[in-house]
């Protein structure tokens, strides 16, 4: 598969001895005691069991083993009882559940059981716990968000000295290969010749390769939808280093990358009729006697000249040659996804994707599916009067700007330069991170509003079935 981690592996097909797993509301708590055999309402009110989101009570049958879960939801129900119990899936015993239930949506449940039963094992050799799984035959689209997220989780765990521009670029040909789209990459000192000019310069000082990747899948006449990642291996801020702890968690700035491979997922395995691309810049951004400096002037594919304010603003600049790339065929939906500023951070703190668009219908039918499948997202403006904060006085233009001020905004207005004909442009600058546990989600890569662009981008390119 073109993950390590199979996500298969929380679920189980044997029926018979599953164990039920009731969810318990505040105001069903009353009724669901009642209907207990006398030992076990006994015993869950010894428990304390309140039915407090994400409590749990485990029942006993008469020869003392687990029959029956009561998982509190607090005072959710239906579809938003599925998030709070999702950390069942790591905190049970690993035995075998059924959801009894009938309110909540039982693909809902399961997705939500998929996702927080995810963990990243890659490295641990010993003390492998064994999972609980659940009983559940999934519908398609949740199994290929289920197989999406974690290959976008995944990539982001894996450390650095593991996953370079090189494997970064392996990891697109298996996600290709297995899907059937074709891939090229341009490399190393090709990108000059191929003017892919401040790719390279933002790249060239790693001893592994700068890239440009670029898959293409589907038919050639279908709608065109292009996804540009920052896949930036690993930030070191370059000249202008970052201090340490701004530096601990930099293997996640392949974030956007690791993000659209996961949403391209998504499109292809549920075989969307578009015609696909994904565009991603790989690079480390490295410190070596050839680094690129602050103070220089970089071509751009576009022809623009930049000056260079700070070499830790390096994504924009892999981008800003990608989304020229990208916008020169005129994508009919353009997407491009970064860890991108930790002012976007500063903004809407972890768990929001900032998005920015003009795109009206686009913005609100995003934020529609984002809430829907839980899978958040938040409209940022491109505040237009803001691009004179980007002026330089040697180039036609400086990537950052001088002032403390508007810091994602800035940057989304200095990506916005390179595109000029796509019909629809959306940029999301995410955090690519879980910076401590959720039910849904361990501390960790996360993917961010790639369900909810997949349930859009879906809305409007059924499949033809
Ligand atoms: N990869 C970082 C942004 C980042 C930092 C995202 C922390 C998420 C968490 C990016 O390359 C960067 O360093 N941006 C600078 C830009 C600044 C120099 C204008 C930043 O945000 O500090
Ligand atoms: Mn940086
Ligand atoms: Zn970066």
């Amino acid at each position: 598969m073109v993950f390590d981690t199979d996500p298969m592996a929380a679920f189980s097909e044997e029926q018979a001895a599953a164990i039920p797993i009731q969810p318990v509301a505040v105001d069903t708590l009353e009724a669901a005691l009642s209907a207990l055999p006398e030992a076990q309402r006994n015993w869950a009110k010894a428990l304390g069991f309140e039915a407090k989101g994400g409590s749990t009570a485990l029942l006993a049958g008469e020869n003392g083993t687990l029959v029956r879960v009561l998982a509190g939801t607090g005072k959710e129900v239906g579809i938003d009882a599925c998030w709070s119990l999702a950390g069942l899936a790591r905190s049970l015993p690993p035995q075998v559940y059924r959801l009894d239930d009938d309110t909540i949506d039982a693909d809902a449940f399961a997705l939500a059981w998929g996702l927080g039963g995810y963990s990243f094992q890659r490295y641990r050799t010993q003390d492998r716990k064994p999972v609980p799984t659940l009983v559940h035959a999934l519908g398609d689209d949740t199994v290929a968000m289920l197989e999406a997220v974690t290959v976008t989780r995944d990539l982001i765990n894996t450390p650095a000295s593991d996953l370079g521009p090189t494997a970064l670029e392996a990891a697109c040909r298996k996600l290709a290969e297995h899907h059937g789209a074709h891939i090229t990459s341009v490399t190393g000192d090709d990108l000059l010749a191929q003017n892919y000019p401040m790719v390279h310069a933002v790249g060239r000082a790693s001893r592994d390769a700068p890239r440009v990747i670029d898959m293409v899948w589907g038919k050639e006449d279908a709608p065109k939808i292009t996804l540009v990642g920052k896949g930036v291996t690993f930030d070191t801020g370059g000249l202008n280093i970052k201090p340490g702890a701004a530096m601990g968690l930099m293997k996640k700035d392949m974030g956007g990358a690791a993000n659209v491979l996961g949403l391209a997922h998504m499109i292809m395995a549920r075989q969307l009729p578009v015609r696909l691309r994904v565009i991603i810049g790989a690079v480390e951004n490295a410190i070596s006697g050839n680094a690129f400096r602050p103070g220089d002037v970089l071509q751009t594919r576009n022809g623009m000249t930049v000056e260079i304010g700070n070499t830790d603003a390096e994504g924009r600049l892999v981008l800003g040659d990608c989304l020229t790339l990208a916008d020169e065929e005129a994508p009919d939906v353009l997407v491009d996804m970064a860890t991108l500023t930790g002012a976007a951070r500063v903004a809407l703190g972890p768990e929001l994707a900032p998005l920015f668009t003009d795109d009206n219908a686009f913005a609100d039918a995003l934020s529609l599916a984002g809430n829907a499948v839980h899978d958040p997202l938040w409209r940022m403006p491109l505040w237009a009067p803001y691009q004179k904060m980007l002026a330089s006085k040697v180039a036609d233009v400086n990537h950052i700007s001088t002032g403390p001020f508007g810091g994602s905004i800035t940057a989304a207005l200095f990506l916005s330069r390179f595109v000029k004909n796509a019909k629809t442009w959306a940029h999301f600058d995410i955090f690519g991170w879980v910076p401590s546990d959720r039910p849904w989600a361990k501390t960790g890569g996360e993917a961010f509003a790639i369900r909810a662009l997949f349930t859009v981008l879906k809305d409007r390119y059924p499949p033809v079935t």
